[in-house]
């Protein structure tokens, strides 16, 4: 495995994490070798020690992400012994010559099968000339093993830069060499929803607009925007998440059945899913940017006066959404899509409404919202699923409570402890590209939301900042959503 970015936060942080935690469990090839490339002046050996002193860091924290307590030596030394470096410039041919002459050593000294992974844990604009570059030095022939490319998000920035970042990989790269991972994917309960829905008799029968009544969709964050001001000063929050992590979460929920979990069987439902989603239109859509405020009990400041951030910003924080999905199964049943940060909670949930009774025979009981019935899948914290019904209250009157039925994940499994790149990286060596996106995907994604970038080009007609840090959002959102007669699910 060949990482380009092999100083960067991302190796550092997960890509490396992850092959300790695949290495622990003993999930990594029996021949294996991780090649750091990067144009700062290390070597192998620098290399090796800052990752271990970071990892050892976050071992001794614990958490859900690693076995608490000191790193495992048998588990680091194989990924540790294993490692090499070269350092150059990526768009120098002669950074090219060199990796090659390192690979073709350790196939010498029987490391390799003649399979490679390239990582680009790099940023966007090196994604085509690194892949390039790859192909003139005759890196990404199969003749002998597979050769793979991962890339991470941004596939672009609108339509018109992810058809022609798609058109430059695929220029050198089969589609079946390219992983384009979106970290959503590698998260347990996003995965679960496909044996929720594929796996039950019970729900596929009322998956429909026949039962249900809308879906919303929340990802919400605590977090403002870190030290990320100068890349979310050109991205804003519907590029970072729309069509990208909460697409995937719409087709999670939105698919039809594959007829197998063959990747290109899953990939085509999904991509069927965002084709027909409706374009998305100004009306339907709602953008804010956090003010100071409070999240906690501690005081936050505002997007504007945060680093890197223009003090007069119209860049947004906070998008809400209507979505429509023009098939037999959907029409008529909105997704509301909603994500931010510097909410009051941290939540990602996908929640599913049904149609309410025919309430004749309670027609004395007082109906209120409190009687809906949901189905929440609540991917993160606190990983589950909850079914919200009604139920009568102990007593000699019929009165209606509503009540739940809770599985929690943590009840019935012990999770091993994970980054959440194993799975992916996993799955990478494997070949399996199902919980990755497929060029078609990619573009029917940004081709939804694209009239949207469109016409937000033009400045905002609302007064930014327009929600505090640690409120549920801007109040236009509650006006999109009570337009139907409807309410947003609280953000706790
Ligand atoms: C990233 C976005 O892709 O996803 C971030 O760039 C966001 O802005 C993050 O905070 C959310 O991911 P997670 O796994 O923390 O929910």
């Amino acid at each position: 495995m060949v990482i380009f970015g092999a100083s960067g936060d991302l190796t550092k942080r997960l890509v490396v994490p992850a092959l300790y935690n695949l290495s622990r469990s003993g999930l990594l090839p029996e021949r294996f070798a991780l090649l750091g490339v990067d144009h700062n002046d290390a070597d192998a050996a620098k290399w090796r020690t800052d990752l271990r002193n970071f990892l050892e860091n976050q071992v001794k924290r614990g958490g859900g992400e690693f076995e608490a307590g000191e790193i495992d030596a048998t588990s680091w030394d194989r990924l540790g012994a294993s490692m090499s470096y070269v350092s150059g410039d990526f768009t120098q041919a002669d950074t090219f010559e060199r990796l090659k002459a390192q690979l073709e050593l350790l196939d010498r000294q029987n490391q390799l099968n003649g399979c490679v992974l390239f990582y680009l844990a790099v940023p966007d604009r090196f994604f085509g000339p690194i892949v390039d570059a790859l192909d003139r030095a005759q890196m990404t022939g199969e003749s002998r093993g597979w050769r793979r490319v991962v890339i991470e998000k941004p596939f672009g920035h609108d339509l018109e830069s992810a058809k022609a970042l798609n058109a430059d990989l695929l220029k050198h790269l089969r589609e079946n060499q390219i992983f384009r991972i979106d970290h959503f994917l590698g998260k347990e309960t996003v995965q679960n929803i496909m044996a929720l829905r594929f796996a039950n008799g019970l729900f596929e029968p009322i998956w429909n607009r026949d039962r249900i009544d809308h879906v919303q969709i929340t990802v919400a964050e605590t977090i403002g925007i870190e030290e990320r001001g100068r890349f979310y000063e050109a991205t804003g929050a519907l590029r970072d998440m729309v069509p990208n992590h909460l697409f995937q979460l719409v087709a999670m929920t939105a698919m039809e059945p594959p007829a197998s979990f063959d990747a290109d069987a899953v990939r085509t439902k999904k991509a069927e899913v965002f084709r027909a989603v409706q374009s998305l239109s100004p009306a339907d859509a709602v953008r804010g940017q956090y003010g100071a405020g409070s999240i906690g009990g501690e005081s936050v400041r505002g997007y504007r006066e945060e680093d890197n951030v223009n003090s007069r910003s119209r860049v947004e924080t906070y998008v809400a959404l209507r979505l429509c999905i023009d098939n037999w199964r959907w029409a008529g049943v909105p997704f509301y899509l909603r994500t931010g940060k510097r909410l009051p909670g941290r939540s990602t949930e996908v929640a599913i409404r049904f149609k309410d009774a025919p309430y004749m025979l309670f027609r004395d009981t007082p109906v209120d919202a409190l009687h809906d019935n949901w189905l929440i899948l609540q991917i993160q914290p606190d990983e589950g699923i909850r079914l919200r019904f009604s139920a009568k209250r102990p007593g000699p009157e019929m009165i209606l409570e509503s009540v739940a039925m809770d599985f929690r994940y943590s009840d019935w499994f012990k999770q091993a402890p994970a980054v959440g790149y194993e799975t992916l990286l996993y799955d990478c060596m494997e070949g399996d590209a199902t919980l990755f996106q497929r060029a078609d995907q990619v573009e029917a994604s940004w081709q939804a939301v694209d009239p949207l970038i469109k016409a937000w080009k033009a400045p905002p007609q609302e007064e930014f900042p327009n929600y505090a840090a640690g409120s549920s959002g801007p109040r236009a959102a509650e006006e999109l959503i009570a337009r139907d007669g409807r309410a947003w699910r609280a953000i706790r």
